[in-house]
């Protein structure tokens, strides 16, 4: 038995076997620099961390459950949930899950979409969900950047990184002290960085970040490195905003059969619309080409503004009460566009975060406010002009300079983030393989149902790398909106587990 001195900073403290997987560790700052090193880094406060029971009242999880924040900046603190795999956690991947915005808090993955417990339908509970991501992996939900959700930033609740590379600066941060002083034995385990939307930009700017530091031998300070990443997973996510306005939206709402006919799909655009969109796409097309060619903030608002006002019009248009929801084409919208659909208030996930005794289990003060969004964050990067910037550089550099794979889920029904526009992003985006990979067929992927029947999942295409299968993968998944990953819990927990599992045995039925 090992015992932790993180009791100090705890309301609840367990006595935790250092023989188990995932104990508590020593969280002081006692590592010493490998190798000579000439910069200290800024010291900062500890981590603070407590453990909630397995089926703790805020979280019905089924496995060892913590929450804590990590300082990483004097005046910055991220938030993490933590749950352990049901299954063999000592042996299962670490899955860290980021939702997007920006300003989105990661909470949202975790009780409506992938997460161990969901809220309950009176948003004042939880029940067990058993198609988790964490029936096979370690997941950890991260708030970020500092002052999303229940990440902190100590200048008041409003500002925070409102830039990818202090965002990836903090993340990258946040992860060193997470394997290497709070869940050291987990740092030896795979490692995969999902998410879902905006983290379209954080994680392909993380990822590239964190492999160039492993590349330079670590941390300045330390030379402490952050795990391999052995892949990202990326779910309905914006990596390049411009394909939806190029093709998405064209493709997706006025479709062309194989006569060059429009075909105009059920619920599509009208002939004015779509004569419209073919009239400006081509300087809109002009304009985002100069804003992934040069990577300039200006030039891309400049693209994004022309775009947005000539061919995101028809679709903003129809986003009111009663009209598209831009999230799911098979819903109509409620009655808080632009999102749509209840995301704050007591009839949500956030209501229940808001409760008192949940707030008090996570130590945070019952005037602290817990909001789904923060609007001033997400205010600041498009004012900061960096929300618009494509990552398709760093995807390309990720493929073809690193051993990290790269995984792409859509949503069917997603508008906003639509698979006909994915599918063309992916096949432009310039790396070794893409050849191969724009000539590949899409073919359908199946699943299997709990009796064991095959249920078709979408579409899927792969193209390999010299050395690694699977080097990039884009799956379409049918039923599923921008949510993909909570619309298909059992399909998509069923082919993550395939794709994570790469190394090991794993079922012959796995499409990857
Ligand atoms: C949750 O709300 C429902 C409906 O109002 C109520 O019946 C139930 O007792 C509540 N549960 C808790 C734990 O408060
Ligand atoms: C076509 O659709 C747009 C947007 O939904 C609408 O404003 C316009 O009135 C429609 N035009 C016709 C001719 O139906
Ligand atoms: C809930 O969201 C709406 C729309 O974003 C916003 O106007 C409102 O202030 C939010 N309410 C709370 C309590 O955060």
């Amino acid at each position: 038995m090992r015992a932790t001195t993180v009791c100090a900073a705890l309301t609840l403290c367990w006595s935790i076997g250092a023989a188990h997987p995932f104990g508590l560790h020593d969280v002081s700052r006692s590592q010493k620099p490998v190798g000579g090193t000439t910069l200290e880094p800024p010291s900062l406060p500890r981590p603070s961390v407590r453990q909630h029971a397995k089926n703790a009242d805020i979280c019905v999880a089924g496995t060892r459950q913590y929450t804590g924040s990590v300082p990483v900046s004097p005046e910055k603190d991220l938030f993490f949930w933590f749950f352990e795999s049901r299954n063999d956690p000592a042996n299962s991947p670490v899955i860290v899950w980021l939702n997007g915005g920006p300003g989105g808090s990661s909470m949202f993955g975790l009780f409506e979409e992938i997460g161990p417990c969901q809220t309950n339908e009176h948003f004042n509970g939880t029940v067990f969900n058993k198609h988790s991501w964490t029936e096979f992996a370690n997941v950890v939900f991260i708030d970020q950047p500092a002052g999303v959700g229940f990440s902190t930033f100590k200048k008041g609740h409003d500002g925070g990184p409102d830039n990818l590379l202090e965002a990836a600066q903090d993340f990258s941060q946040f992860l060193t002290v997470f394997f290497h002083e709070i869940f050291p034995e987990a740092a030896d385990n795979d490692f995969h960085i999902a998410g879902e939307s905006f983290a379209g930009r954080y994680i392909p700017g993380f990822t590239h970040y964190i492999n160039q530091r492993q590349q330079l031998g670590g941390d300045a300070g330390t030379r402490r490195a952050v795990p391999p990443i052995q892949s990202i997973i990326l779910v309905d996510a914006v990596v390049d905003a411009f394909g939806f306005y190029i093709s998405g939206h064209y493709d997706h709402f006025c479709g062309v059969d194989k006569n060059g006919k429009k075909r105009m799909p059920e619920n599509g655009f009208n002939e004015t619309a779509c004569d419209s969109l073919e009239k400006e796409i081509p300087e809109c097309e002009r304009l985002a080409t100069l804003c992934g060619s040069t990577y300039d903030p200006v030039v891309c608002e400049t693209a994004v503004s022309y775009c947005d006002d000539k061919v995101g019009k028809w679709f903003n248009g129809d986003v009111y009460p009663g009209g598209r929801d831009p999230y799911d084409d098979r819903k109509k919208c409620g009655d808080n566009p632009p999102i749509c659909e209840p995301f704050n208030g007591t009839s949500s996930y956030a209501g229940y975060l808001n409760s008192p005794h949940v707030k008090e289990e996570l130590g945070f003060s019952d005037d602290f406010v817990y909001a789904g969004i923060n609007d001033d964050i997400s205010k600041r990067w498009e004012k900061s002009r960096e929300a618009w910037v494509p990552t398709t550089r760093e995807l390309t550099s990720i493929l073809d300079t690193t051993p990290t794979r790269v995984l792409v889920l859509n949503g069917n029904n997603d508008i906003g983030v639509n698979t006909e526009a994915q599918n063309r992003i992916y096949d432009r985006l310039p790396w070794s393989r893409q050849a191969a990979f724009r000539s590949h067929e899409y073919t359908n992927w199946q699943w299997p149902d709990e009796s064991g029947k095959p249920i078709k999942g979408g579409k899927i295409k792969t193209a390999d790398d010299l050395e690694v299968k699977n080097k990039l993968a884009f799956v379409s998944v049918d039923e599923a909106g921008h949510a993909s990953v909570g619309d298909q819990q059992e399909a998509l927990t069923w082919l993550i587990k395939c794709w994570t599992d790469a190394k090991h045995q794993k079922d012959e039925r796995c499409p990857l």
